[in-house]
């Protein structure tokens, strides 16, 4: 039996490529090894404490909770719809996920490793409160780089310890802070050294997390493991501490793992106290620190079961840069890609198959589209169409006996390159693997001829048929795992349900085979989609439209907008402007007075559909000339998949009406 977990995303903000890189291939791991037969508990969850979180809840004008709710059902939808299946998935504010991380903690505390310490911590004059984390910016104490409380983001990326930073300040209200003293917790993190050397000699999973930690262990401090804050699991016997956040957060893979195997009916002990089943954590490269060393540590002191593989994934770029959510280097599931009505097996298959899972892997929508029409397309869904037109067209059932021996040898060979790449954690393996066997199967189909013998030698052509039939499902079982909606379909066209099949039903070979009309498997990706695309990104590089950022604008006054002179408007007259594409020059009744705009949607609105309508106008902006023309003003509009949407009012109303 084996337990697969993914790492916790933090409900705090929207799902974008970067986080999929953890779930797609654990999903595709887990799809695998239920179809070799293998028992799987898979579980995963939203991280829900923590600063970060109460910080921007607090900006929200929210309760934490109320944050934690709305991106709690966010990440729901998202793996809902790209089919990343858990068995059960969690949140760490609830009930029952307190309840054993409290249980975890006392039991570490009456074993001796939790002992308390005075320390000088960050303090908020202003405030009036101490400054955990998130809440405080200072000097990095290593490398004199700029970091916040608890790691130093913009310089060496050490993870810092309560009190260490220099010069802090208050990250609410800027004041300098200063440092008062008080009781903490600490993890007894030093007496686990010789266990953790051990324990990471006989870790499996990939190499980078593994480097990573080797090198760490030789270097432990003690960890402080409590902070000043209200959100939280409560410390034992202290109202005012919680808990930091990475204690209880991984304690989330044991109490999701006792919630999914109340559904299941499997024994959660079994896993996570006798050590009955292999624990695979899947990870993103920046938290290997937690997993490999705190986390260990922490199970190993409570007398829990110790995990046998840490998987970590590269980093994600997009268009070749950094991946960054400030600087709009990001791909945003929702909005930008399953918006867009793309498959979200593309993206799966993207995602897994751009490289190996160690790399970094770059998002490019050119690429992106490339490999989507040459590979999934012309390759597999070539294959998978043409032979099942042409059998349920020509026959309708095919009688099954005489597969071509070197075909059943080719399924064979590639179910071993499936089953070896997953134990090298080789989904790009895996993946390249049942797409080779399509170019093979194309070259068989196109060598055959089927269409050619039907007219000379039935029986041939039945065989050949057969043959290529049974190349058919072996690659739908194959590539289940990684485009299952795509697959649940081509299913359909042989009778195959591939809830229950299993990899080796591959080169099983039936009696007969049924077929029904096959449905067209993928839809190919036009060059307008991409191009459309590739200028939202192109716009958010520029800084401009980057919802998240619009989200982080800071909050205004009634007084501050009051200062806006935002007015109806009926245009009068509107003409394009020579030599330019985009602007068009609008005269416009404001009421009593007539204003010349100029405003850049010439591509999105002719001079004909404007004249006379009513607009929302910015009249007090300041005047402003483009190609020339002078403009006083502005009209405002939404964008919509890269076009202007023009604001009206929802009724009649005079020009000049004020907008309050
Ligand atoms: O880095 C993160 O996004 C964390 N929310 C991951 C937590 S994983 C775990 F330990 F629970
Ligand atoms: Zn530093």
């Amino acid at each position: 039996m084996k337990l697969v977990t993914c790492g916790l995303p933090y409900a705090n903000g929207k799902a974008h490529v970067g986080h999929l890189r953890t779930y797609v291939p654990a999903d595709v791991y887990v799809r695998y090894l239920r179809m070799a037969g293998e028992e799987v508990v898979f579980v995963c969850g939203s991280d829900c404490h923590g600063t970060p979180i109460v910080v921007n809840a607090e900006q929200q004008g929210l309760k934490p909770k109320q944050l934690v709710d709305i991106y709690h059902e966010h990440f729901i939808k998202i793996f809902n719809a790209l089919n990343i299946k858990f068995d059960f998935y969690g949140r760490t504010d609830s009930d029952y996920h307190h309840h054993r991380t409290t249980e975890i903690v006392k039991r570490l505390i009456e074993k001796g490793y939790i002992y308390p310490k005075e320390i000088q911590l960050a303090y908020c004059p202003k405030c009036q409160r101490f400054l955990p984390d998130r809440y405080v910016e200072g000097i990095c104490p290593y490398c004199g780089a700029v970091a916040r409380g608890d790691e130093c983001d913009q310089g060496c990326g050490r993870h810092l310890e309560p009190g260490e930073i220099k010069e802090p300040r208050c990250k609410i209200c800027g004041s300098k802070a200063e440092f008062r003293s008080q009781k903490h917790y600490f993890f007894k993190l030093t007496e686990f050294k010789d266990f953790l050397e051990r324990f990471l000699e006989n870790l499996k999973g990939t190499e980078n997390a593994l480097n990573y930690a080797r090198n760490w262990v030789k270097n432990l401090r003690d960890w402080c493991i409590t902070r000043n804050l209200e959100w939280g699991v409560k410390f034992p016997g202290e109202e005012n501490l919680v808990v930091y956040v990475w204690v209880d957060a991984p304690i989330g893979y044991i109490s999701f793992t006792e919630k999914a195997c109340e559904m299941k009916g499997c024994d959660w002990k079994k896993i996570w106290i006798d050590g009955e089943a292999e624990i695979v954590h899947f990870i993103g490269l920046d938290i290997v620190y937690h997993h490999c060393i705190f986390w260990p540590a922490m199970l190993k002191g409570a007398d829990y079961a110790l995990p046998s593989s840490v998987v970590a994934s590269g980093m994600v770029k997009v268009e070749g840069k950094t991946f960054s959510k400030s600087r709009g280097y990001v791909v945003w599931v929702e909005e930008d890609y399953l918006k867009s009505g793309l498959s979200p097996d593309y993206l799966r298959y993207y995602i897994v198959n751009y490289t190996s899972h160690q790399k970094d892997l770059n998002f490019s929508w050119e690429v992106f589209k490339e490999k989507v029409n040459n590979e999934v397309i012309a390759t597999l869904g070539n294959f998978l169409y043409r032979v099942l037109l042409f059998a349920w067209k020509n026959f309708g059932e095919v009688k099954m006996d005489g597969v071509d021996e070197e075909v059943l040898q080719k399924i064979k060979e590639t179910e071993q390159k499936i089953l070896s790449a997953l134990e090298e954690w080789e989904f790009k393996m895996a993946s390249d693997a049942f797409m080779e066997l399509a170019t093979y199967g194309n070259v068989y189909f196109q060598n055959a001829k089927p269409w050619g013998l039907i007219k000379t030698d039935k029986e041939a052509a039945r065989k050949a048929v057969a043959s290529c039939l049974q190349l058919a499902k072996a690659l739908i079982i194959f590539t289940y795992p990684v485009m299952p909606s795509s697959m649940e379909g081509m299913a359909k066209a042989i009778g195959l349900n591939l809830e229950k099949a299993k990899l080796s039903d591959a080169y099983a070979v039936d009696e007969v085979m049924k077929l029904s009309k096959p449905e067209v498997p993928f839809t190919k990706i036009e060059d307008e989609t991409i191009e459309r695309l590739q200028k939202i990104m192109e716009k958010r590089f520029k800084g401009e439209g980057d919802e998240e950022k619009a989200e982080e604008k800071e909050v205004i006054s009634i007084e501050d907008f009051q200062k806006l002179d935002i007015r109806i408007g009926k245009v009068l007259k509107a003409e394009k402007i020579k030599k330019s594409k985009k602007l068009i020059k609008l005269i416009i009744d404001i009421g009593g007075e007539q204003r010349q705009i100029v405003s850049g949607i010439a591509e999105d609105y002719t001079p004909e559909e404007l004249e006379g309508k009513l607009v929302v106008v910015l009249a007090n902006l300041k005047p402003a000339k483009f190609m020339g023309v002078e403009s006083r003003g502005m009209i405002l509009a939404a964008e919509k998949d890269g076009k202007a949407v023009l604001l009206v009012p929802e009724k009649e109303v005079e020009p000049g009406t004020r907008v309050c």
